[in-house]
């Protein structure tokens, strides 16, 4: 992509529309959105179900066309780029991670997480696996290349996608509900990965979440209404995932030695 520095604007969107037509019925998904997002920034994208938070990812992503309206992308008005050019940018600049992980069954960690790269073209086999090491290295799963998605708790299959949304090097990471099938600890590991991903890399990311608590790791959080922004503000006391489970580790060891303890009292 045209090389982009932090605060540069990525995405940049103008009164973007969405009409769905389904036989006789137009359902207006987006209504006029408008909304800047600068390279390096973390936002969380909330509200209710069907004000139109996963269209218009689906839009941001690349994967559908707005009806009306703008959307730049690294200073490109995604409108006027050809499939081919549309297809490089999905594969190279952008990373999803949705809510389902969407891992292929019966293949390696390893191999789903090479797999963007098969399709990029023009590396060799040795190149793509330490690629695709690398990037599960980054998530905390160097030792698990070999093993197969049921063979993965929910927490590890979210950060092999995660892991295979960031192998291609991309700019903007989008994730859609990435926490919803996923308990509160895993949940906060996942948010751990993004605020590593997001400050030591500089990763811009737009994340979905229905729940309140785990927008508050973003640094911005936008509430959709019907089709419309309805709020659009920075966190006031964002939460760092790190500390987080630092403090969830301090507290488990307490509880034990509690319980030794008691054990230990009991026994004499
Ligand atoms: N492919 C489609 N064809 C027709 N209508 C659609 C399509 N996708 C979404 N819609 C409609 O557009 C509206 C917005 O849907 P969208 O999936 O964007 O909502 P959402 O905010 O992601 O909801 P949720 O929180 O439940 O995931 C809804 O009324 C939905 O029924
Ligand atoms: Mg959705």
């Amino acid at each position: 992509m045209a090389a982009s520095s932090a605060g540069d604007p990525l995405v940049l969107v103008d009164g973007l529309t969405k009409t769905y037509t389904l036989g006789e019925v137009a359902v207006r998904a987006l209504r006029g959105i408008s909304l800047t997002v600068t390279t390096g920034e973390f936002v969380a994208l909330t509200g209710p179900s069907g004000s139109g938070k996963s269209t218009f990812m689906h839009l941001l992503g690349c994967l559908d066309r707005p009806t009306s309206g703008t959307y730049r992308l690294g200073g490109r008005d995604v409108a006027r780029l050809s499939k081919r050019e549309l297809a490089r940018i999905r594969n190279q600049e952008i990373g999803f991670v949705f809510q389902g992980f969407n891992l292929l069954p019966r293949t390696t960690a390893l191999e789903n997480v090479e797999l963007p790269l098969l399709y990029r073209g023009g590396l060799s086999g040795a190149r793509r696996r330490a690629m695709a090491r690398d990037a599960l290295e980054a998530v905390g799963l160097a030792d698990r290349l070999d093993h197969h998605p049921s063979q993965l708790s929910g927490g590890q299959q979210q950060r092999v996608a995660i892991a295979r949304a960031l192998v291609t090097g991309p700019t903007l990471l989008l994730a859609d509900e990435p926490t919803g099938n996923l308990d509160s600890r895993t949940s906060i590991e996942v948010m751990d990965i993004f605020q590593r991903l997001n400050v030591e890399r500089g990763l811009t990311i737009v994340l979905v979440t229905h729940e309140r608590d785990i927008a508050e790791y973003a640094a911005r959080v936008v509430s959709f209404l019907d089709g419309r922004v309805r709020s659009d503000r920075p966190v006031g006391r964002r939460r760092t995932a790190a500390v987080e489970l630092e403090n969830l580790t301090v507290r488990h060891d307490e509880a034990l030695h509690d319980v030794e303890t008691d054990l230990e009292v009991r026994r004499a």
